[in-house]
């Protein structure tokens, strides 16, 4: 039994800003069920403190002239034993983890994550007397980046895995703010956190972890390329031999129509007379035109560049003509918020936007629409698109990332062949995604095949089954090439 410490700045359902959570959230419990002793570890934000009914404090540390507790908790649903870093100056504010009400990134989130990473380090080396060392530590994105750099430091250590769930967010500050957090100095030369004179986390989990692996094998070969590498790619290929793709599993018991507890009518491949009662559901609760046979088209995200909401908005004017209801939820930036919300006051019964987040919106929709539309810049792994899948909700996506190698494009073969799953949109045009749409519309005007493609979705199998058992052989390589084991 391998002990890991799987340290993540998110993790369902105590946080959750997007897929990451998602994953910290069950990745765990998959681990777990396949013997391994996991520990998951997460910075106590205010309102994951609040979720702790008796929070039981089983050690402390200091950094920074914090004084830090160590609250245990359970990760809620799962016998996952969780780790809350308890550090008000860090982490007791109101909202979200990484950006504060004026919409930019808290001004102190060097700090923070630095602090984060710390204490994950005193953890995994059992400095603070839990009674418990990892053998291998888990990290996933620039928050948690500096473990592997910080154990590196040490001439014994566990094993480290880095996970990259998007290359977008870097944790980029500038040099001073690495000397003034008082990091080792030897980590800052250009092959370890310097990145052009900045400081960056993201480069202490690809120079220094053991193992690194992003979250789909296409994204893998993208971020090794100039255009999806952000100055990075250079580095990544030159540890290739290190860099893995294992696409993310879903949730079965929290993303399964046949059980959702936040749908009205629950449904499988053999009941799908009931995805269309949730969509009347859908469409009278949201105002919209009470029908059918209207296509519906669902898109649940963070407001984001990366998510192609330009192309979207590049295509609207041409969507509002055809016979169909856009159904939007999502928060992120002002522009694409405010946009959204102006198309949707002109043209109220075919778009619904609500700007917010909201986990029981999310699940009704995913319910309710016919196509989910995801036509990402890029996709490290997407989950959307998973849980569209099971939901026979028939994904558009763009051909890049994760995306890619989950859905497959409806054509003739694979039509044929039964493993047509969606649509492929192949570029950023907004062109692209009408001629797309047109084509999916051919194919739902027909409602037998239209059935077949909701089954074969439906029929996909994106549980954690498969990767988990990638992750296992991961650790198991990382575990065996340790160069700094402890004997
Ligand atoms: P990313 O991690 O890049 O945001 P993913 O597709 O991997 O993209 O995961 C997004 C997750 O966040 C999904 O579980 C999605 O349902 C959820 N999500 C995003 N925005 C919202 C929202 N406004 N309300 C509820 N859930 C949301
Ligand atoms: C990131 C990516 C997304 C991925 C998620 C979980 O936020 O943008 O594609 O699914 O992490 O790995």
């Amino acid at each position: 039994m391998n002990k890991i410490l799987f340290v993540s700045s998110e993790a369902f359902p105590l946080i959750k800003t997007g897929g990451l959570g998602d994953v910290a959230g069950s990745l765990p419990r998959a681990l777990q069920k396949r013997k391994q002793d996991v520990r998951l570890l997460l910075p106590g934000y205010r309102s994951v403190l609040a979720q702790i009914k008796q929070p039981h404090v089983v050690a402390e540390t200091f950094h920074y002239g914090q004084r830090i507790r160590i609250v245990e908790t359970l990760l809620p649903g799962t016998r996952v034993k969780t780790w809350l870093v308890d550090c008000p100056a860090a982490f007791d504010r109101p909202g979200n983890p990484y950006i504060a009400a004026d919409g930019h990134d808290w001004h102190d989130n060097a700090f923070r994550f630095a602090l984060f990473c710390q204490v994950a380090v005193d953890i995994a080396l059992n400095r603070c007397n839990i009674g418990w060392h990892a053998d291998l530590v888990h990290c996933n994105d620039w928050q948690t980046a500096l473990v592997p750099a910080l154990l590196d430091c040490y001439a014994q250590r566990p094993a480290t895995v880095f996970t990259i769930h998007n290359m977008a967010y870097q944790g980029l500050f500038d040099k001073q703010t690495f000397f003034t957090l008082g990091l080792p100095h030897v980590l800052w030369h250009p092959g370890g956190v310097e990145f052009y004179d900045q400081f960056s986390f993201l480069k202490g989990g690809l120079a220094y972890s053991d193992y690194i692996n992003t979250v789909s094998p296409t994204y893998a070969h993208e971020i090794q390329q100039p255009e999806f590498g952000y100055g990075l790619d250079g580095l990544l290929r030159h540890r290739s031999d290190r860099l893995s793709g294992i696409l993310n599993g879903i949730d079965h018991d929290i993303w399964n129509p046949g059980n959702d507890l936040h749908i009205q009518y629950r449904y499988s491949p053999r009941t799908l007379k009931n995805k269309t009662l949730n969509k009347t559901e859908l469409q009278t609760a949201l105002r919209l035109p009470v029908d059918a046979s209207i296509p519906m088209i669902g898109m649940i995200s963070r407001m984001v560049e990366q998510k192609g909401f330009d192309t979207v908005l590049g295509a609207l004017h041409e969507l509002v003509q055809w016979p169909l209801q856009i159904v939007f939820l999502g928060n992120g930036l002002a522009y694409y918020q405010n946009a959204l919300t102006e198309w949707a006051k002109h043209y109220p019964d075919k778009i619904h936007v609500r700007i917010g987040y909201d986990e029981t919106l999310s699940h009704r929709i995913e319910a309710a629409a016919d196509l989910y539309l995801m036509p990402s810049l890029f996709e490290p792994c997407g989950l959307n698109q998973l849980y569209s899948l099971r939901y026979g909700t028939l994904p558009v996506v763009r051909n890049v990332g994760g995306l890619a190698d989950s859905v497959c494009d409806t054509n003739e073969t694979s039509l044929a062949n039964n493993t047509a799953t969606g649509f492929i949109v192949t570029d950023n045009k907004p062109a692209t995604l009408i001629s797309t749409l047109q084509r999916a519309l051919l194919y739902y005007r027909n409602p037998d095949v239209w059935r077949q493609l909701q089954v074969n979705a439906m029929n996909q199998d994106f549980s954690w089954q498969q990767s988990a058992e990638e992750y296992l052989d991961l650790y198991q390589q990382a575990l065996e090439n340790n160069p700094k084991r402890v004997a």
